[in-house]
């Protein structure tokens, strides 16, 4: 019998929101992580993914897993090179011999020096380092499967296992702890919350999408403005907080700054426009504030 839906990366910030998702919306998950998960893999093993594949035969797989720290990927360009990208070569093999459904969760970090435009699905990519490099080959990967469905965004939510806070964990934290950060005013990004994502993500799928769609807020802020927003409806001060540039290069890795994206291709197929800032500031204050989130 097939498992509607194989969340890998299951227990980290989308994962998670996937599998408590999918799961309200009725549909049969399993989730798979290296540990904390119903199915203990390593993705980049390749027998373990195998076996996990013919064990849960699901009718759709979604991929979350990435290494997502920059400065990491950039020192270990052949493990970031398996993670991000050659397991999704094998998924999508996967999915072509099987007819499963392949979804690849990308991302945004694709863009520099047009500070708040929206690119869209075929806008020209800065691959300035091996995240961004590994991601796209990912989605080259993934869209060797002609039903594949490659989502480009910027998310933002709460973690389940708390292995390391995610960024909205860091600001709530910093600002609550009354610490002097920076609020960055060149760094833009359409971040939209994990869990409108998920509603999304199955819109899109009940649409029968496939290739590249960007899935994010409609709105492009730079991250000053995110967070002075994000603080004021959790009535959380700003005032030792202070606004700069985000540096070029930290860490030894050259970052892009300038990730807004243009969602109006998805909007065309779903037929609403995706959320604004207020919208995604409402959700993620709600799931804040309704669940106790311990940061
Ligand atoms: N976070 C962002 O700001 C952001 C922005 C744009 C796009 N994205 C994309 O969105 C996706 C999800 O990001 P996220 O922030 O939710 O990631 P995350 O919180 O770091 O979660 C990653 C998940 O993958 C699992 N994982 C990592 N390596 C694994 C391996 N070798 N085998 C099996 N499982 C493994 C992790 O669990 P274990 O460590 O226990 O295995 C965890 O469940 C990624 O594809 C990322 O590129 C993220």
């Amino acid at each position: 019998m097939k498992t509607d839906f194989l969340i890998l990366g299951s227990t980290g910030m989308l994962g998670s929101a996937l599998m408590t998702g999918l799961k309200a919306n009725g549909y049969s998950v399993q989730g798979a992580a290296r540990s904390d998960a119903d199915i203990c893999i390593d993705v980049t093993d390749d027998e373990q993914l195998r076996k996990a594949l013919a064990t849960v035969n699901p009718a759709t797989i979604i991929n979350t897993v990435a290494i997502v720290d920059l400065a990491y990927c950039e020192s270990n360009p052949g493990h970031s090179y398996e993670c991000n990208a050659r397991v999704s070569r094998k998924l999508a093999e996967y999915a072509t011999s099987s007819k499963t459904k392949y979804i690849y969760i990308s991302t945004d970090h694709y863009f520099t020096g047009d500070g708040a435009a929206k690119h869209d699905e075929h806008a020209a990519l800065n691959l300035c380092n091996e995240y961004a490099a590994t991601k796209f080959i990912g989605e080259q990967f993934a869209l060797q499967n002609k039903n594949a469905l490659v989502l480009r965004t910027n998310i933002v939510g709460f973690r389940a296992e708390k292995k390391a806070n995610t960024f909205v964990e860091w600001v709530i934290s910093a600002l609550k702890n009354q610490e002097a950060i920076t609020l960055y005013e060149n760094f833009y990004t359409s971040s939209i919350d994990v869990y409108n994502f998920t509603e999304i993500l199955l819109d899109l799928l009940n649409k029968n999408a496939t290739g590249v769609f960007n899935v994010a807020s409609s709105e492009v802020t730079n991250k000053e403005f995110f967070i002075k927003a994000l603080a004021e409806k959790l009535d959380l001060s700003t005032d030792r907080a202070k606004c700069g540039p985000m540096p070029k290069e930290a860490n030894g890795v050259i970052r892009n700054e300038s990730l807004g994206l243009d969602v109006s291709k998805a909007e065309k197929l779903l037929g609403y426009k995706l959320p604004d800032l207020k919208k995604v500031l409402e959700t993620l204050c709600k799931h804040y504030q309704n669940n106790g989130v311990a940061i």
